[in-house]
This record gives C-alpha cells, sequence and structure tokens, in this order.
C-alpha cells in the first residue's frame, strides 16, 4: 500500500526553495505530484529553469512543472533578486537541462483541476501565495478538500526581513495571502504557517556545507554554489556567518509536525499601508474570531539540521549527530 502523502509544492526557486526541494524529494513520507511555480524571489520564467536544475540533480525530471501567476494580485511585483541573484540561485551559473519546458496549463489552472479530482492532496507553498489565491478567486469553495496547506511565510513576534514588520513572501503578494487565509477561515480549516519566528533559527553555516561536501560530493558541491551569494547577503544585512534557510523547514515540519510547536489563532493579512504584509495574529482574541492558522512559534533547530544533513546528503546519523555537536 503507497502510505506516502501526496504534495503538492507550490515554490518561486530561490536558494532556500531549491533546499526545500531537495529535502522533499529525499524524503520517502512524500509523493511530490507537480511542482508549481510562482513569481516571488525571480520571475517565473527563472523558477522554472532553476526547478529543472534541482531535478535534474536528484534524477526526477519525471516531476511536472507548471508556470504560474507572473504578478502578484494587486500591487506591484519586486523580486528578491538582491538576496538570491539575478538567476535566482546565487548566481551559480549551473546550466539548465536542456529541451525541458514547463506544462503547457498554468499553475491556478492544475491546482483547480487537481483539487476538484484529488481528494487527498496537501500544498507546501514555500512563496507568495498568488496561484493560490488566484484559484480561489475562480471557486471559493476549491481548497474545500486540500488536507493540509503548510505555508512558509509571515511573522509574528519575530521581526520582519521586507520592512519591521513584513517578511516576504506575504509582503510580496499581501493581498494573495489575506485571500488565502480568509478562505481558510470560511472553509473552517487552518494554514499552517511556519513564518520567521521559527524559520530564523536555521542557519546554514560554512562548517556544516563542508561536512556535507564530504558526505555527499555532487549534493554538498551544488549547494556550495548556490548559497555562497547568500551567505554574502546575510553577513552585509544581518551580520551572520552562513545563512537562514527558510523554507526546507516548511518541508521538515509538514513530514513531521512535531518539530515545531505553535499557538491557534485567527491570522490575517495587512494589505495597505506602512505595516504592508505584516501577519496579525490575534493570539489573545480580541476579535473573537474561530482560529484559521496554527502559528508555529518554536522549533527543534538540531533536529532539523539533522533530518535535512541525513535526508539529503546521506550519511550515518549517529555521525551527523556527534558531528553537530562539534560544528
Ligand atoms: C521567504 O522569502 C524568500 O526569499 C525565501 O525563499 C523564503 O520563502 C523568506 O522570507
Ligand atoms: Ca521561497
Amino acid at each position: 500500500m503507497n502510505t506516502r502523502q501526496k504534495v503538492i509544492i507550490d515554490c518561486d526557486p530561490g536558494i532556500d526553495d531549491s533546499l526545500a526541494l531537495m529535502y522533499a524529494l529525499s524524503s520517502e513520507e512524500l509523493e511530490v505530484v507537480a511542482i508549481t511555480i510562482v513569481c516571488g524571489n525571480v520571475p517565473v520564467e527563472l523558477g522554472v529553469q532553476n526547478t529543472f536544475k534541482v531535478l535534474q540533480l536528484m534524477d526526477r525530471m519525471d516531476i511536472k512543472v507548471y508556470a504560474g501567476e507572473t504578478k502578484p494580485l494587486v500591487r506591484e511585483y519586486v523580486s528578491a533578486q538582491d538576496t538570491h541573484g539575478m538567476d535566482g540561485l546565487g548566481e551559480s551559473q549551473i546550466e539548465a537541462p536542456k529541451g525541458y519546458v514547463a506544462e503547457v496549463i498554468s499553475a491556478a489552472e492544475y491546482l483547480y483541476q487537481t483539487f476538484k479530482t484529488e481528494k487527498d492532496i496537501s500544498i507546501i507553498a514555500l512563496g507568495p501565495l498568488t496561484n493560490l489565491a488566484k484559484v480561489i478567486e475562480r471557486d471559493p469553495l476549491a481548497l474545500k478538500n486540500v488536507n493540509r496547506l503548510v505555508s512558509m511565510g509571515g511573522n509574528y513576534k519575530s521581526f520582519g526581513n521586507c520592512s519591521p514588520v513584513a517578511e516576504y513572501n506575504y509582503w510580496c503578494d499581501p493581498d494573495a495571502a489575506k485571500i488565502v487565509y480568509e478562505n481558510f477561515a470560511e472553509l473552517g480549516k487552518k494554514v499552517e504557517m511556519v513564518g520567521l519566528d521559527v524559520t530564523r533559527e536555521i542557519v546554514l553555516t560554512p562548517n556544516i556545507l563542508a561536512y556535507t561536501k564530504r558526505i555527499n560530493k555532487e549534493r554538498g558541491s551544488f549547494v556550495e554554489k548556490i548559497v555562497q551569494f547568500y551567505f554574502d547577503f546575510h553577513w552585509e544585512y544581518e551580520k551572520i556567518i552562513g545563512c537562514v534557510i527558510n523554507d526546507p523547514l516548511a518541508v521538515a515540519y509538514f513530514i513531521d509536525p512535531t518539530i515545531c510547536s505553535g499557538i491557534e489563532a485567527y491570522t490575517t493579512v495587512e494589505t495597505q499601508g506602512l505595516s504592508i504584509g505584516q501577519t496579525i495574529v490575534d493570539e489573545m482574541k480580541f476579535w473573537k474570531k474561530d482560529s484559521n492558522a496554527y502559528v508555529c512559534t518554536s522549533v527543534y533547530g538540531m533536529y532539523f539540521m539533522e533530518e535535512f544533513i541525513y535526508r539529503i546528503f546521506g550519511g550515518e546519523q549517529q555521525e551527523i549527530h556527534k558531528m553537530l555537536g562539534q560544528l
């Protein structure tokens, strides 16, 4: 019997999205049925190319890729190429495999059709929520059968990374994020929010990177090529040696929710003004609304890093545990 959980990964690769794809494709608990791309870190066509680069590395060119929305619902599109490089993969110059293109139908069309027929599918969303919002605009009941929606985005008590209060994915398309959270409230479902409160704890350091190369040269070298730019960015703006890898935590949390703990609360997103993109988490129930989100607030970071290394690069779990204690 196939007990693997069917997931669609909606993403904007992106350096950390690529690491998240590697994590998902190395995890036997998951059946990645498709990858849908949204504009975010990079324009969609670059996101598609980068996805094929990762699929080639992971020897999974069988997975279908769907190109999605090319701009946010309302606000002007602002990429994160300052963070991820002009190519979205740290200006690594890795070549995309030749002859591969996205499927003919759009990501929103694919998602809409799939939600109609698949009764047991989940979404791991690693970019702005524009593709999903488009589906909801077409049919507000479209997501009623979605099993779980885990979204990397937002921040509750942690500060933002695009403004004092906003995280990139929700800041890039706040209207889409608001539509998704509010639609989930109407459907009586909960978005599982893996935001900066927890992802900030996940730092890939140069030492960990060196170790991954020792245990898997091919994958370690790929990661080394794409993260250098991210290292530089983190040093310049946050004075961190290494880089925060947000998106793979959402995949790890999807597979094993005990990796994070959190709170249930009504949650929405500001779409205007000074605090545009801010996630508002009504933990104290001022609005007396039923919760529509599970907001992750703490993470077992060491456990994540052990799983990240073991799943993607292999090696011995005991040795990884010991090494991490020294790194
Ligand atoms: C999120 O924004 C993007 O830059 C990353 O890929 C991640 O999904 C972090 O704020
Ligand atoms: Ca992302």
